[in-house]
């Protein structure tokens, strides 16, 4: 098992990252005997893993809110019913909430947490890989409003992390490279000799050997950990994490959330960024071909759908939090591992990106 610290002074929490943890008690889920946890999860996940997770937690009251499943129900009424649930269980000061699921339970029931009674403990048991390596990590909690991705939410950090990745093992295929787009983000940003790992080890990643899952997500999370701890609240360098995501979220708005995973989203926003990047002599010629090359070895796609116009995606974007005083504020690249947050891109310059990652 490995454990990775998130220093936030009296905050700080830790991540334990391993396999064979659901079922056994563990440090990673330490709740106070004889008090009440209420574990939310989804119809998906917990047929697979809620009894494993009750059988962890001995001597403690459990109780149990299970969601339907999708980014749909990511909603102010469905945070209403884990408020709901918690005041009618009479929850007090003492419990612990903990999520069972992936991003959109996390972020759900993390927001339930920070806002119960003003904030109350709450344990992040992701199950899926893109939760494993992003969402339940740094304490950013919320819901979608029917105007705009996450624009309702809180910090809130959980008391612990539990990632299991056993649970990966029941996660669709399409998830898993979903994921990816994460890890390879977290790499490209800030961690060269990762980004070369993650190419040394593709075929061990696809087949999910366990010991490199282990590694890839620790490493993952040691990069975020570190961002959060320089930058809980995103006033600079967490920024960084936005790699991709100004030109993925166009993309998802103008596709109605259907045609493409968030990860998939994100893969083909990080390949218009290099893209960019290169066209503006930030970065040497090649990185967009390289990093290309390795999203595709893990089934994302990388090109933009070639019916979207660039005066769309740069209309969208402006809708987008990341735009200050009119321009566009971008996540671009120096070279490999090393982003960094950019104003200076002109409409023609983003525009020429985007249609050089069209279709040829
Ligand atoms: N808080 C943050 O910092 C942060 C960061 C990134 C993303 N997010 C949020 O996370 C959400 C996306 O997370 P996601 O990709 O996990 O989506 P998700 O929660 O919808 O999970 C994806 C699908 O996989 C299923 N699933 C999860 N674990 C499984 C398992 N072990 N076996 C089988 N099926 C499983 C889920 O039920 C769902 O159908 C978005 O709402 C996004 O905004 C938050
Ligand atoms: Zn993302």
């Amino acid at each position: 098992m490995q454990t990775i610290r998130v220093e936030l002074a009296d905050r700080s929490y830790s991540v334990f990252i391993g396999s064979g943890m659901l079922g056994k008690s563990n440090a990673a889920i330490s709740i106070p005997a004889g008090s009440t946890a209420l574990v939310v999860s989804n119809e998906t996940v917990a047929p697979l893993y809620l009894q494993a997770l009750e059988d962890s937690l001995a001597d403690v009251q459990i109780q149990t809110l299970i969601l339907p499943d999708g980014e749909q129900f990511k909603t102010l009424e469905y945070w209403s019913r884990i408020i709901n649930k918690l005041v009618e269980i009479r929850a007090t000061r003492d419990i612990t909430l903990i999520t069972l699921g992936g991003g959109v339970i996390g972020d759900l029931g993390g927001f339930a947490a920070a806002c119960y009674m003003r904030g109350v403990r709450f344990i992040q048991v992701p199950t899926s890989l893109l939760a494993q390596v992003d969402a339940s990590v740094g304490g950013k909690t919320g819901f979608n409003h029917p105007q705009g991705k996450n624009l309702v939410g809180a910090f809130h950090q959980p008391v612990s992390v539990m990632v299991d990745i056993d649970t990966l093992k029941t996660l669709p295929e399409r998830e898993f490279s979903a994921g990816m787009a994460e890890v390879v983000k977290i790499a490209a940003i800030r961690d060269e000799a990762f980004l070369n790992w993650l190419e040394n080890n593709v075929p061990g990643i696809n087949a999910r050997e366990p010991d490199t899952l282990i590694n890839m997500i620790s490493r993952s999370i040691q990069n975020k950990a570190d961002v959060v701890t320089e930058d809980e609240r995103e006033a600079g360098v967490r920024a960084l994490l936005n790699f991709g995501h100004s030109f993925a979220h166009a993309l998802e708005t103008l596709t109605d959330y259907k045609k493409f995973l968030h990860g998939e989203a994100v893969a083909i926003g990080m390949m218009v960024a290099s893209r960019l990047s290169e066209q503006r002599g930030l970065c040497a010629p090649g990185f967009s071909d390289r990093l290309g090359k390795l999203l595709q070895s893990f089934g994302l796609p990388v090109g933009m759908p070639d019916n979207s116009h660039p005066d769309d995606i740069l209309e969208l974007m402006k809708l987008d939090k990341k735009v200050i005083a009119g321009a566009y504020r971008l996540i671009l690249l120096t070279a490999a591992g090393q982003g960094i947050i950019d104003s200076d891109s002109s409409n023609e310059q983003i525009a020429a990106a985007i249609i050089a990652s069209q279709p040829q």
